[in-house]
Protein backbone atom coordinates (compact mmCIF):
# COMPACT_ATOMS: atom_id res chain seq x y z
CA UNK A 1 0.00 0.00 0.00
CA UNK A 2 2.51 2.52 0.56
CA UNK A 3 4.00 4.52 -1.90
CA UNK A 4 1.11 3.70 -3.93
CA UNK A 5 0.35 6.72 -6.58
CA UNK A 6 -2.94 8.34 -7.22
CA UNK A 7 -2.74 7.11 -10.66
CA UNK A 8 -2.21 3.22 -8.94
CA UNK A 9 -5.28 3.54 -6.58
CA UNK A 10 -7.40 4.63 -9.35
CA UNK A 11 -6.76 1.29 -11.22
CA UNK A 12 -7.21 -0.92 -7.74
CA UNK A 13 -10.44 1.15 -7.26
CA UNK A 14 -11.40 1.03 -11.02
CA UNK A 15 -12.25 5.20 -10.88
CA UNK A 16 -10.89 7.46 -13.03
CA UNK A 17 -7.79 9.41 -11.31
CA UNK A 18 -9.36 12.37 -11.73
CA UNK A 19 -12.14 11.53 -10.00
CA UNK A 20 -9.48 10.46 -6.69
CA UNK A 21 -7.87 13.89 -6.98
CA UNK A 22 -10.92 15.33 -6.98
CA UNK A 23 -12.38 13.19 -3.78
CA UNK A 24 -8.70 14.25 -2.17
CA UNK A 25 -9.25 17.58 -2.45
CA UNK A 26 -12.40 17.57 -1.17
CA UNK A 27 -10.76 16.16 1.70
CA UNK A 28 -8.06 18.78 2.03
CA UNK A 29 -5.37 16.81 0.58
CA UNK A 30 -4.27 18.68 -2.96
CA UNK A 31 -2.18 16.39 -4.80
CA UNK A 32 -1.40 15.13 -8.63
CA UNK A 33 -1.73 11.95 -10.44
CA UNK A 34 2.05 10.59 -9.96
CA UNK A 35 2.26 11.64 -6.08
CA UNK A 36 2.41 8.94 -3.88
CA UNK A 37 -0.13 8.72 -1.30
CA UNK A 38 0.66 7.84 2.41
CA UNK A 39 -1.31 4.64 4.38
CA UNK A 40 -4.17 7.16 6.40
CA UNK A 41 -5.11 9.03 3.07
CA UNK A 42 -5.15 5.41 1.49
CA UNK A 43 -7.58 3.83 4.25
CA UNK A 44 -9.77 7.32 4.44
CA UNK A 45 -10.03 6.83 0.38
CA UNK A 46 -10.84 2.88 0.67
CA UNK A 47 -13.36 3.37 3.35
CA UNK A 48 -15.27 6.08 1.41
CA UNK A 49 -15.75 3.58 -1.78
CA UNK A 50 -16.05 0.55 0.42
CA UNK A 51 -18.82 2.02 2.41
CA UNK A 52 -20.41 2.98 -0.72
CA UNK A 53 -20.22 -0.12 -2.15
CA UNK A 54 -21.58 -1.91 0.62
CA UNK A 55 -24.28 -0.34 0.15
CA UNK A 56 -25.03 -0.49 -3.02
CA UNK A 57 -25.04 -4.67 -1.99
CA UNK A 58 -27.65 -4.23 0.68
CA UNK A 59 -29.59 -2.43 -1.18
CA UNK A 60 -32.43 -4.46 -1.95
CA UNK A 61 -32.12 -7.86 -0.23
CA UNK A 62 -35.25 -9.93 -1.80
CA UNK A 63 -34.12 -8.80 -5.32
CA UNK A 64 -32.97 -12.76 -5.48
CA UNK A 65 -33.91 -12.12 -9.69
CA UNK A 66 -30.49 -10.55 -9.78
CA UNK A 67 -28.35 -12.97 -9.54
CA UNK A 68 -30.29 -15.22 -12.49
CA UNK A 69 -29.54 -12.28 -14.42
CA UNK A 70 -26.02 -11.27 -13.03
CA UNK A 71 -23.75 -12.30 -16.35
CA UNK A 72 -20.42 -12.53 -14.50
CA UNK A 73 -18.85 -15.92 -15.08
CA UNK A 74 -15.91 -17.54 -13.50
CA UNK A 75 -14.56 -19.51 -16.73
CA UNK A 76 -12.33 -21.94 -15.33
CA UNK A 77 -14.97 -23.02 -12.70
CA UNK A 78 -17.33 -24.32 -15.67
CA UNK A 79 -18.23 -27.79 -15.80
CA UNK A 80 -20.64 -29.76 -18.42
CA UNK A 81 -23.70 -30.35 -17.09
CA UNK A 82 -26.80 -32.60 -18.33
CA UNK A 83 -29.49 -31.32 -20.56
CA UNK A 84 -32.50 -30.66 -19.05
CA UNK A 85 -35.07 -31.73 -21.18
CA UNK A 86 -39.90 -31.15 -21.29
CA UNK A 87 -41.48 -34.10 -23.61
CA UNK A 88 -44.71 -32.09 -25.27
CA UNK A 89 -46.82 -33.07 -27.71
CA UNK A 90 -51.02 -34.03 -28.84
CA UNK A 91 -52.46 -35.76 -26.17
CA UNK A 92 -52.60 -39.34 -26.16
CA UNK A 93 -49.49 -39.00 -28.54
CA UNK A 94 -47.63 -40.76 -25.84
CA UNK A 95 -45.73 -38.84 -23.48
CA UNK A 96 -46.31 -40.37 -20.23
CA UNK A 97 -45.79 -43.48 -22.01
CA UNK A 98 -42.79 -42.37 -23.39
CA UNK A 99 -41.55 -40.82 -19.81
CA UNK A 100 -42.81 -44.08 -17.90
CA UNK A 101 -40.53 -46.29 -20.66
CA UNK A 102 -37.60 -44.03 -19.87
CA UNK A 103 -37.87 -44.12 -15.79
CA UNK A 104 -38.53 -48.08 -16.21
CA UNK A 105 -35.32 -48.77 -17.79
CA UNK A 106 -32.89 -46.12 -17.38
CA UNK A 107 -33.41 -44.87 -13.68
CA UNK A 108 -34.33 -47.77 -11.61
CA UNK A 109 -32.37 -50.49 -13.80
CA UNK A 110 -28.82 -51.90 -12.38
CA UNK A 111 -28.98 -49.27 -9.54
CA UNK A 112 -28.65 -49.90 -6.05
CA UNK A 113 -31.50 -49.38 -3.70
CA UNK A 114 -34.68 -47.55 -3.35
CA UNK A 115 -38.02 -47.16 -5.28
CA UNK A 116 -38.71 -44.50 -7.94
CA UNK A 117 -40.73 -41.70 -6.35
CA UNK A 118 -42.59 -39.32 -8.27
CA UNK A 119 -40.79 -36.55 -7.84
CA UNK A 120 -41.39 -34.85 -10.67
CA UNK A 121 -38.35 -35.00 -12.72
CA UNK A 122 -35.68 -37.66 -12.87
CA UNK A 123 -32.47 -38.19 -14.66
CA UNK A 124 -32.00 -40.85 -17.03
CA UNK A 125 -28.21 -41.81 -18.24
CA UNK A 126 -27.41 -43.25 -21.61
CA UNK A 127 -23.53 -44.18 -21.73
CA UNK A 128 -22.93 -42.54 -18.73
CA UNK A 129 -23.99 -39.43 -19.24
CA UNK A 130 -27.02 -37.94 -18.23
CA UNK A 131 -29.92 -36.87 -18.98
CA UNK A 132 -32.60 -34.47 -16.69
CA UNK A 133 -36.46 -35.39 -17.83
CA UNK A 134 -39.04 -32.74 -16.59
CA UNK A 135 -41.97 -35.58 -15.71
CA UNK A 136 -44.55 -32.59 -15.74
CA UNK A 137 -45.71 -32.89 -19.56
CA UNK A 138 -47.75 -30.84 -20.40
CA UNK A 139 -47.98 -27.05 -21.45
CA UNK A 140 -49.83 -25.58 -18.38
CA UNK A 141 -46.55 -26.65 -16.45
CA UNK A 142 -44.53 -25.20 -19.09
CA UNK A 143 -45.97 -22.17 -19.13
CA UNK A 144 -46.61 -21.31 -16.00
CA UNK A 145 -43.06 -22.22 -15.07
CA UNK A 146 -41.98 -19.63 -17.89
CA UNK A 147 -44.61 -17.02 -16.91
CA UNK A 148 -42.48 -17.02 -13.48
CA UNK A 149 -38.83 -16.61 -15.27
CA UNK A 150 -38.27 -20.13 -15.23
CA UNK A 151 -36.46 -20.81 -17.95
CA UNK A 152 -35.19 -23.95 -17.47
CA UNK A 153 -35.51 -26.72 -20.53
CA UNK A 154 -32.64 -27.13 -22.27
CA UNK A 155 -34.18 -29.05 -24.89
CA UNK A 156 -38.23 -29.83 -26.23
CA UNK A 157 -38.39 -33.21 -27.28
CA UNK A 158 -41.91 -32.97 -29.33
CA UNK A 159 -43.60 -36.29 -29.15
CA UNK A 160 -46.17 -36.63 -32.60
CA UNK A 161 -48.26 -40.09 -33.11
CA UNK A 162 -47.84 -41.48 -36.06
CA UNK A 163 -51.06 -42.54 -36.59
CA UNK A 164 -52.49 -39.47 -35.69
CA UNK A 165 -50.64 -36.30 -37.08
CA UNK A 166 -50.04 -32.74 -36.50
CA UNK A 167 -52.69 -31.41 -34.16
CA UNK A 168 -54.10 -28.21 -32.36
CA UNK A 169 -51.59 -28.73 -29.26
CA UNK A 170 -48.41 -30.71 -31.32
CA UNK A 171 -48.64 -26.68 -32.70
CA UNK A 172 -49.46 -25.22 -29.48
CA UNK A 173 -46.03 -27.12 -28.42
CA UNK A 174 -43.88 -25.90 -30.88
CA UNK A 175 -44.92 -22.28 -30.43
CA UNK A 176 -44.21 -23.08 -26.84
CA UNK A 177 -40.34 -24.24 -27.86
CA UNK A 178 -40.09 -21.18 -30.03
CA UNK A 179 -41.35 -18.51 -27.63
CA UNK A 180 -38.58 -20.38 -24.96
CA UNK A 181 -36.15 -20.51 -27.73
CA UNK A 182 -35.47 -24.08 -26.88
CA UNK A 183 -34.15 -26.96 -29.83
CA UNK A 184 -36.73 -28.81 -30.89
CA UNK A 185 -36.05 -32.95 -31.41
CA UNK A 186 -39.11 -34.70 -32.87
CA UNK A 187 -40.13 -38.43 -31.78
CA UNK A 188 -42.35 -39.99 -33.90
CA UNK A 189 -44.32 -42.05 -31.51
CA UNK A 190 -46.44 -45.08 -32.06
CA UNK A 191 -44.41 -46.53 -35.52
CA UNK A 192 -45.81 -50.17 -34.24
CA UNK A 193 -49.32 -49.23 -34.70
CA UNK A 194 -51.09 -50.22 -38.00
CA UNK A 195 -51.79 -47.24 -40.18
CA UNK A 196 -48.22 -45.61 -39.06
CA UNK A 197 -47.33 -43.35 -41.05
CA UNK A 198 -44.30 -41.38 -40.34
CA UNK A 199 -43.73 -39.58 -43.23
CA UNK A 200 -46.76 -37.86 -43.47
CA UNK A 201 -45.89 -36.34 -39.74
CA UNK A 202 -42.87 -35.26 -41.21
CA UNK A 203 -44.24 -33.83 -44.15
CA UNK A 204 -47.00 -32.16 -41.92
CA UNK A 205 -43.63 -30.56 -39.89
CA UNK A 206 -42.47 -28.53 -42.25
CA UNK A 207 -44.92 -26.19 -42.54
CA UNK A 208 -43.81 -25.29 -39.29
CA UNK A 209 -39.84 -24.87 -39.69
CA UNK A 210 -39.29 -28.14 -38.34
CA UNK A 211 -37.52 -29.78 -41.23
CA UNK A 212 -35.95 -33.11 -41.13
CA UNK A 213 -32.23 -33.47 -42.39
CA UNK A 214 -32.50 -36.01 -45.07
CA UNK A 215 -34.86 -33.13 -46.39
CA UNK A 216 -32.25 -30.43 -46.04
CA UNK A 217 -33.40 -29.32 -42.26
CA UNK A 218 -31.26 -29.29 -39.28
CA UNK A 219 -34.62 -30.74 -37.21
CA UNK A 220 -33.72 -34.16 -35.66
CA UNK A 221 -36.59 -36.99 -36.20
CA UNK A 222 -36.34 -40.23 -34.31
CA UNK A 223 -39.08 -43.00 -35.28
CA UNK A 224 -39.77 -44.67 -32.18
CA UNK A 225 -42.33 -46.82 -30.38
CA UNK A 226 -42.40 -45.96 -26.61
CA UNK A 227 -44.73 -48.50 -25.70
CA UNK A 228 -42.43 -51.24 -26.91
CA UNK A 229 -38.94 -48.98 -26.39
CA UNK A 230 -38.03 -49.12 -30.13
CA UNK A 231 -35.38 -46.55 -30.85
CA UNK A 232 -35.44 -45.06 -27.58
CA UNK A 233 -32.00 -45.41 -27.10
CA UNK A 234 -31.28 -43.52 -30.14
CA UNK A 235 -33.89 -40.72 -28.96
CA UNK A 236 -31.39 -40.31 -25.90
CA UNK A 237 -28.38 -40.30 -28.23
CA UNK A 238 -29.52 -37.57 -30.38
CA UNK A 239 -30.47 -35.22 -26.92
CA UNK A 240 -26.96 -36.24 -25.92
CA UNK A 241 -25.76 -35.32 -29.65
CA UNK A 242 -28.05 -31.88 -29.25
CA UNK A 243 -27.05 -31.13 -25.87
CA UNK A 244 -23.05 -31.24 -27.18
CA UNK A 245 -24.14 -28.76 -29.79
CA UNK A 246 -25.14 -26.24 -26.87
CA UNK A 247 -22.32 -26.56 -24.70
CA UNK A 248 -24.22 -26.81 -21.65
CA UNK A 249 -21.89 -25.76 -18.50
CA UNK A 250 -22.58 -24.46 -14.91
CA UNK A 251 -20.44 -23.61 -12.21
CA UNK A 252 -20.50 -25.90 -8.98
CA UNK A 253 -18.48 -23.86 -6.66
CA UNK A 254 -21.38 -20.99 -6.83
CA UNK A 255 -24.05 -20.73 -4.09
CA UNK A 256 -26.73 -22.55 -5.08
CA UNK A 257 -29.47 -21.54 -7.87
CA UNK A 258 -32.24 -22.83 -9.49
CA UNK A 259 -36.26 -23.34 -10.18
CA UNK A 260 -38.87 -25.12 -8.34
CA UNK A 261 -40.16 -27.96 -10.60
CA UNK A 262 -43.21 -28.71 -7.97
CA UNK A 263 -43.74 -29.03 -4.80
CA UNK A 264 -47.00 -29.44 -2.09
CA UNK A 265 -47.92 -29.98 1.68
CA UNK A 266 -46.74 -33.28 3.32
CA UNK A 267 -48.51 -33.90 6.62
CA UNK A 268 -45.79 -34.65 8.16
CA UNK A 269 -42.95 -33.40 6.56
CA UNK A 270 -44.14 -29.91 5.86
CA UNK A 271 -43.22 -28.42 2.16
CA UNK A 272 -42.08 -30.79 0.11
CA UNK A 273 -40.57 -29.09 -2.95
CA UNK A 274 -38.57 -30.45 -5.93
CA UNK A 275 -36.04 -28.20 -7.19
CA UNK A 276 -33.61 -28.50 -9.76
CA UNK A 277 -30.76 -26.76 -9.33
CA UNK A 278 -29.16 -24.55 -12.42
CA UNK A 279 -25.70 -23.22 -10.70
CA UNK A 280 -23.79 -23.81 -7.84
CA UNK A 281 -23.93 -26.67 -5.17
CA UNK A 282 -27.00 -27.47 -2.74
CA UNK A 283 -26.01 -28.79 0.17
CA UNK A 284 -28.14 -29.73 3.24
CA UNK A 285 -28.45 -27.21 5.58
CA UNK A 286 -28.38 -24.16 3.36
CA UNK A 287 -30.05 -21.18 4.15
CA UNK A 288 -32.31 -20.80 1.03
CA UNK A 289 -34.98 -17.81 0.01
CA UNK A 290 -37.49 -19.80 -2.40
CA UNK A 291 -40.18 -17.85 -4.38
CA UNK A 292 -41.56 -15.66 -1.65
CA UNK A 293 -41.04 -18.49 1.41
CA UNK A 294 -37.41 -18.91 2.65
CA UNK A 295 -36.22 -21.94 5.08
CA UNK A 296 -32.89 -24.12 5.66
CA UNK A 297 -32.61 -27.06 3.42
CA UNK A 298 -33.79 -29.88 6.27
CA UNK A 299 -33.26 -32.85 4.02
CA UNK A 300 -32.42 -33.88 0.36
CA UNK A 301 -33.48 -36.40 -1.63
CA UNK A 302 -32.86 -37.80 -5.13
CA UNK A 303 -35.47 -39.74 -7.06
CA UNK A 304 -35.16 -42.94 -5.69
CA UNK A 305 -35.29 -41.66 -2.20
CA UNK A 306 -32.34 -41.71 -0.84
CA UNK A 307 -30.81 -39.22 1.16
CA UNK A 308 -27.74 -36.79 -0.42
CA UNK A 309 -25.74 -34.10 1.49
CA UNK A 310 -24.97 -32.47 -2.01
CA UNK A 311 -26.16 -31.40 -5.27
CA UNK A 312 -24.81 -30.35 -8.85
CA UNK A 313 -26.33 -28.40 -11.17
CA UNK A 314 -29.31 -29.90 -13.55
CA UNK A 315 -29.90 -32.27 -10.47
CA UNK A 316 -33.71 -32.27 -9.82
CA UNK A 317 -33.56 -32.92 -5.60
CA UNK A 318 -36.37 -33.29 -3.16
CA UNK A 319 -36.09 -30.73 -0.25
CA UNK A 320 -37.77 -30.33 3.18
CA UNK A 321 -37.33 -27.00 5.69
CA UNK A 322 -39.26 -23.87 4.10
CA UNK A 323 -41.48 -22.52 5.63
CA UNK A 324 -44.62 -22.73 3.24
CA UNK A 325 -45.09 -24.22 -0.07
CA UNK A 326 -43.86 -22.38 -2.82
CA UNK A 327 -44.84 -22.18 -6.69
CA UNK A 328 -43.49 -24.21 -9.55
CA UNK A 329 -41.33 -21.89 -11.90
CA UNK A 330 -40.26 -20.11 -8.48
CA UNK A 331 -36.31 -19.29 -8.67
CA UNK A 332 -34.24 -20.10 -5.60
CA UNK A 333 -30.77 -18.72 -3.93
CA UNK A 334 -28.84 -19.59 -1.72
CA UNK A 335 -28.37 -16.96 1.23
CA UNK A 336 -25.13 -15.98 3.18
CA UNK A 337 -26.80 -17.15 6.38
CA UNK A 338 -30.27 -17.81 7.60
CA UNK A 339 -30.95 -14.20 8.90
CA UNK A 340 -30.61 -12.72 5.56
CA UNK A 341 -32.56 -15.40 3.95
CA UNK A 342 -35.51 -14.66 6.53
CA UNK A 343 -35.07 -10.94 5.84
CA UNK A 344 -35.17 -11.34 1.93
CA UNK A 345 -38.12 -14.04 1.92
CA UNK A 346 -40.19 -12.15 4.55
CA UNK A 347 -39.47 -8.91 2.39
CA UNK A 348 -40.62 -10.80 -0.59
CA UNK A 349 -44.15 -12.40 1.01
CA UNK A 350 -44.95 -9.04 1.98
CA UNK A 351 -44.05 -7.30 -1.68
CA UNK A 352 -46.30 -10.20 -2.82
CA UNK A 353 -49.09 -9.33 -0.16
CA UNK A 354 -49.32 -5.89 -1.40
CA UNK A 355 -49.18 -6.87 -5.63
CA UNK A 356 -52.09 -8.61 -4.86
CA UNK A 357 -53.88 -5.59 -2.74
CA UNK A 358 -53.02 -3.58 -6.01
CA UNK A 359 -54.01 -5.63 -8.46
CA UNK A 360 -57.71 -6.29 -6.22
CA UNK A 361 -58.13 -2.67 -6.36
CA UNK A 362 -57.91 -2.45 -10.14
CA UNK A 363 -60.08 -5.17 -10.69
CA UNK A 364 -62.56 -3.42 -8.20
CA UNK A 365 -62.46 -0.23 -10.13
CA UNK A 366 -62.60 -2.18 -13.43
CA UNK A 367 -65.76 -3.60 -11.90
CA UNK A 368 -67.02 -0.71 -11.43
CA UNK A 369 -66.90 0.75 -14.85
CA UNK A 370 -68.08 -2.31 -16.40
CA UNK A 371 -71.05 -1.99 -14.14
CA UNK A 372 -71.72 1.85 -14.96
P1 LIG B 1 -52.04 -37.10 -22.21
O1 LIG B 1 -51.27 -37.15 -20.93
O2 LIG B 1 -53.49 -37.40 -22.02
O3 LIG B 1 -51.83 -35.85 -22.97
O4 LIG B 1 -51.52 -38.31 -23.16
P2 LIG B 1 -50.05 -38.81 -23.36
O5 LIG B 1 -49.41 -38.05 -24.44
O6 LIG B 1 -49.35 -38.89 -22.07
O7 LIG B 1 -50.31 -40.28 -23.95
P3 LIG B 1 -50.12 -41.65 -23.20
O8 LIG B 1 -48.71 -41.94 -22.95
O9 LIG B 1 -51.05 -41.72 -22.07
O10 LIG B 1 -50.58 -42.63 -24.37
C1 LIG B 1 -51.89 -42.67 -24.86
C2 LIG B 1 -52.20 -44.07 -25.36
O11 LIG B 1 -51.34 -44.39 -26.44
C3 LIG B 1 -52.01 -45.16 -24.31
O12 LIG B 1 -53.02 -46.10 -24.42
C4 LIG B 1 -50.65 -45.76 -24.68
O13 LIG B 1 -50.55 -47.10 -24.33
C5 LIG B 1 -50.68 -45.62 -26.20
N1 LIG B 1 -49.32 -45.52 -26.73
C6 LIG B 1 -48.36 -44.65 -26.39
N2 LIG B 1 -47.23 -44.87 -27.08
C7 LIG B 1 -47.49 -45.91 -27.90
C8 LIG B 1 -46.72 -46.63 -28.88
O14 LIG B 1 -45.55 -46.35 -29.13
N3 LIG B 1 -47.34 -47.64 -29.53
C9 LIG B 1 -48.63 -47.97 -29.28
N4 LIG B 1 -49.14 -48.97 -29.97
N5 LIG B 1 -49.36 -47.34 -28.37
C10 LIG B 1 -48.83 -46.32 -27.69
MG1 LIG C 1 -49.89 -38.20 -20.12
Amino acid sequence: KVGMNVQDLAKLLHRDATEIIKKLFLLGVVTNQNQSLDEDTIEVLAADYGIEAKQKEEEDVADIDRFFDDETINEEALEPRAPVVTIMGHVDHGKTTLLDYLRKTNVTAGEAGGITQHIGAYQARLNDKLITFLDTPGHAAFTEMRARGANVTDITVLVVAADDGVQPQTIEAINHAKAAGTPVIVAVNKIDKEGANPEQVMNELMAYDLVPEEYGGDTIFVQISAKFGQNVDQLLEMILLEADVLELKADPTQPARGSVIEARLDKGRGPVSTVLIQQGTLHVGDPIVVGNTYGRVRTMTNEKGQDIDAAKPATPVQITGLNEVPLAGDRFIVMADEKTARAAGEERAKRAREEVRNAGSVVTLDTLFNTM
